[in-house]
């Protein structure tokens, strides 16, 4: 976000076209023979392996903003996530060899249903639908972004919290061998987050798999990523692999790397000015360079479903 891209990538470190095509072909035949099983059976949520295998039985939702999404190449080709690299096209450029699979998810913490699960069996309860939200970033950009996704509220009551699950922590993958960028110490890996569990049960939360109907590209962060339409999009963190229910508020990414600057909420907020800049106005991506900027909303325009999530909490403090 803020920090200078590093010194070059070896050559050796990245994959050569021709193997990552090969790669990318033998992973989609096989994703699309097991979509042709599965879809339409209504047996939950299923992810067929692989890059733009498109995903069956995918609900619409009523959180859907009717604004005109971005692009599919606006959405995966101007990305933040760091594991591959600090520049806005470095995700795009290096994630493409990243293969999201095998992939287990451990939830542990104060739940009364703790383990480690295969990715399919971890969204197998659940329901996908689309939700088309506003995206707004801390540098002050923003996109409408076409996601699938299951209900992260629907995740949390599946697996029980007990009365001391305050927040739920997330962790990303940790594997400098296959994420390159946590071989440097631009941030203290694995990326977490955190949300209070009133955030994380909130009807807007969810946990996207997809986007344009289609599985997670690598670079916006396959196979699951945390979506909080109301916050800055830092707080979406990518390739998760832990959710934890925690007591005390969990450490996170941002605010360890720049305390004074990043705080536990990041709610979108035009009257908090970033300490190096206003969040008054954004820049939609792709709207040219000469669009006039759009007036930043409060929650980015998600005041109505999670305003109340704050009563009696001064937002200037806890930003
Ligand atoms: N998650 C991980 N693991 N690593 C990252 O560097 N960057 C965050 C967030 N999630 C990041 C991450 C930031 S700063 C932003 S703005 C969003 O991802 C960008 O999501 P997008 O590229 O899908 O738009």
């Amino acid at each position: 976000m803020l920090i200078k891209k590093p010194a070059d990538i070896r050559p050796s470190e990245i994959t050569s076209k021709e193997n990552y095509l090969n790669r990318r072909q033998f992973i989609r035949a096989g994703s699309i023979a097991g979509a042709a099983l599965v879809s339409g059976s209504a047996i939950g949520a299923v992810v067929p392996e692989g890059g733009r295998a498109k995903l069956p039985d995918v609900g619409k939702s009523e959180f859907s903003t009717a604004e005109a999404p971005n692009s599919y190449e606006d959405i995966t080709t101007y990305n933040n996530y760091y594991e591959f690299g600090t520049g806005k096209e470095d995700p795009h450029k290096y994630a493409q060899d990243f293969e999201p699979r095998p992939w287990s998810i451990t939830v542990d913490g104060h739940a009364e249903k703790t383990g480690t699960f295969d990715f399919d069996d971890f969204i197998k309860p659940f329901d996908l639908e689309e939700r088309i939200y506003r995206m707004r970033c801390v540098e002050a950009w923003s996109m409408v972004i076409p996601w699938v996704g299951i209900s992260l509220a629907d995740v949390v009551k599946h697996y029980q919290p007990t009365s001391k699950a305050k927040y739920v922590a997330f962790e990303t993958l940790h594997d400098p061998k296959r994420m390159f960028g946590q071989r440097r110490p631009v941030l203290d890996w694995p990326y977490k987050e955190g949300l209070t569990i009133a955030e994380a049960t909130n009807p807007l939360t969810i946990l996207a798999v997809g986007v344009y109907g289609e599985s997670m590209p690598a670079q916006n962060g396959a196979p699951i990523r945390l979506v909080v339409p109301w916050k800055y999009g830092f707080k979406g963190i990518k390739g998760i692999v832990r959710i934890s229910f925690t007591e005390k508020q969990p450490p996170v990414s941002w605010n360890i790397s720049a305390p004074h600057e990043y705080g536990f909420y990041a709610n979108v907020n035009p009257e908090v000015d970033h300490p190096r800049w206003s969040q008054a106005t954004e820049r939609r991506i792709g709207g040219g360079l000469f669009a006039p900027r759009i007036p930043t909303q409060m929650f980015n325009g998600y005041g109505e479903q999670v305003a109340h999530l704050y009563d009696g909490l001064d937002l200037r403090k806890n930003y």
